[in-house]
């Protein structure tokens, strides 16, 4: 069995994060989405990776390298444009060959992996099997019909008038028979292949198409509250590791991670939280589910319920919480006469402020 990755696509929903990184870097706890797809890859007992890749090839490319840093063996497979999930199946046809895969989208999160889906697919071999989950608008995916037996009789991309709440999640098991529909289907109205409709084609010819509901998953919405809880989520699940240096006169308090190069000044971590290699926290507070990323400096400030990206600096700014900070960020007191705020901010940027 083979997987394959799709690592393309714009990531207009997390903006401005995605104007200068990957979708699939994006981090959760400190490690990127894509990385937990990958392990959960491997641990499902599959080594042979086909990843589609995009405008972004280069980045993916210099985050995933050949695999092996997870066991796995990467492949390469460029796709001139974002035409579609059933496109890129059929471009990568001949390095599926006629292997059973599972199709994982780089920038879906599914906690608690995928073993147990891949061994039931591989004891039942239905000829598809695709996962649903209950989401609250269903209208921004592809949306599952199911019969009172729970057999799936219509997959429907993105509709106005939803059947269900059932939407489908980015990881799909597939037979050689995939490659079949592909062929088969026309690009719906937005002009790609979509991997809905080749799955409704096997439907319609009677093909097994089995389906299983999970809980536990995410996606990017483009909302900053999901991305913070995504990543409560993830480090609930994490155990205490200090690496770091931590002062005598600082205190760690419950799961928190200090990566081997950070430095813990003066200060209080009171987890779940994890603290990049580099990174400096002095005179701070960091509060429960907040993740610091790699050469952050937090200097005099209280952080609580977020997420900062690497190579910021937070300083002498009192409290913050419930925020997603990028990369090279800088957040610094303003002079205090004239009383005025100062910004200079990116494209699709949200600042809210207390006065
Ligand atoms: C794609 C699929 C959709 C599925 C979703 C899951 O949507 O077309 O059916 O529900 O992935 O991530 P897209 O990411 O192209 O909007």
């Amino acid at each position: 069995m083979k997987a394959l990755v799709l690592s393309g696509g714009a990531g207009t929903r997390l903006r401005p994060i995605t104007h200068t990184s990957a979708k699939q870097l994006v981090p959760v706890a400190n490690k990127a989405v894509l990385f937990y797809g990958l392990e959960s890859i491997a641990e499902a007992g599959i080594t042979d990776v086909g990843m589609i890749v995009g405008d972004t090839a280069a980045e993916i490319e210099e985050a995933v390298g050949d695999g092996s840093q997870f066991g796995l063996k990467v492949t390469y497979i460029p796709q001139e444009r974002p035409l579609g999930l059933a496109h890129a199946v059929l471009i990568a046809r001949d390095y599926l060959g006629d292997d059973d895969f599972v199709m994982y989208l780089g920038d879906n999160f599914i906690v608690g992996g995928i073993s147990g889906l891949v061994d039931e697919f591989r004891g039942n071999r239905p000829d598809a099997q695709i996962l649903l989950t209950r989401v609250p608008d269903p209208r921004a995916f592809g949306v599952a019909e199911l019969d009172p037996s729970g057999q799936v009789i219509g997959l429907e991309e993105k509709p106005d008038r939803p059947k269900s709440d059932l939407a489908l999640v980015g990881v799909y098991l597939f037979t050689p028979l995939i490659h079949e529909a592909v062929r088969a289907i026309e690009p719906s109205w937005r002009g790609e292949l979509e991997i809905t409709h080749a799955i409704q084609h096997l439907i319609d010819s009677r093909a097994d198409v089995r389906s299983t509901v999970i809980t536990g998953y995410w996606k990017d919405t483009g909302n900053v509250g999901d991305m913070l809880e995504v990543n409560r989520m993830v480090l609930e699940g994490m155990d205490r590791r200090i690496d770091g240096d931590v002062d005598t006169a600082s205190e760690t308090i419950g799961r928190v991670v200090v990566e081997e190069g950070a430095r813990i000044v003066n200060s209080r971590i009171v987890g779940p939280a994890v603290i990049g290699s580099g990174t400096v926290i002095s005179n701070s507070y960091v509060g429960p589910f907040t993740s610091v990323a790699e050469n952050c400096r937090i200097t005099d400030s209280e952080l609580e319920f977020s997420i900062v990206l690497r190579d910021s600096s937070i300083q002498g700014v009192g409290r913050i919480e419930a925020s997603l900070i990028g990369r090279h960020v800088e957040v610094t007191p303003a002079p205090s006469v004239p009383s005025a705020h100062r910004f200079v901010l990116g494209d699709h940027s949200k600042v809210q402020i207390t006065s």
